[in-house]
């Protein structure tokens, strides 16, 4: 296993359930290299230190100050995440997230040394309309075309949490599109509905440079499967 393989556990799980995860986990799995577990914030400055390496789940676009309910990129930092995900499209529906404050977002997290992982994908009705490439590219047009380090996370809205996963060939489509954008060389995930019957078929058949596990996550032995499939 060399991929990346990002677990993200969304609005699921208690300092318990965590516990017993990484225990099971590492049961499974000696090392965690390439693993990154998106925890729920409360529960990075505990499970800091475990041998895995964390994410927040999202970041605010300003630095500090009146912003009830917010996190700062320093304070996602001071809890031991390395990583961050932004744009995932149940932040972008439910706190009605825009490209704009998305790149606010990615700015906030350079600017603490995070690693951004920034999730972009279409809608089912942009899919039917043959438009994905161009919904992609308006997704990344504020991204530098020259940022070095970029870790992008493709996940079709339409796949999440749905069990369907769109063909391979436009996986295939959707990463040479986002990679076509940068003049560096760049990571580009799948995310979706991916779990140990679909893992390596993603891994093997497309050139991805990781898996984005929602739902799957959460089960740390299917977790574990997926990480040695890709
Ligand atoms: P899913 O979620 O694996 O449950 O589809 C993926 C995600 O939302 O990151």
């Amino acid at each position: 296993m060399s991929k990346l393989v990002i677990a993200n556990f969304k609005m699921n799980g208690s300092k318990d359930f965590i516990e017993s995860w990484i225990k099971d986990f590492f049961a499974e799995q000696e090392s965690a290299n390439s693993i990154i577990v998106a925890l729920p914030s409360p529960y990075l400055l505990t499970f800091n230190n475990r041998g895995l390496a964390l994410s927040g789940q999202n970041v605010s676009n300003e630095d500090s100050g009146a912003f009830t309910s917010q996190l700062s990129a320093e304070m996602l930092k001071d809890c031991g995440a390395k990583y961050c995900l932004i744009g995932h499209s149940e932040a972008r529906q439910f706190l009605t997230e825009t490209n704009e404050i998305i790149k606010q977002k990615f700015d906030q997290l350079k600017k603490e040394s995070l690693q951004p992982i920034l999730c972009i994908g279409e809608p089912l009705k942009i899919k039917e309309a043959s438009k994905t490439t161009d919904y992609l590219t308006e997704q990344l047009d504020l991204i530098d075309s020259d940022q070095e380090n970029l870790i992008i996370a493709y996940e079709p809205i339409w796949s999440i949490g749905t069990g369907l996963i769109p063909e391979i060939n436009d996986i295939q489509l959707a990463i040479d599109s986002i990679r076509s954008k940068f003049h560096k060389p760049i990571k580009v995930l799948y995310g979706g509905s991916v779990n140990s019957s679909n893992a390596s078929s993603i891994s093997d058949k497309t050139d991805i440079d990781g898996l984005l596990v929602g739902g799957a996550s959460l089960n740390p032995k299917e977790f574990a499967k997926i990480a040695q499939l890709c």
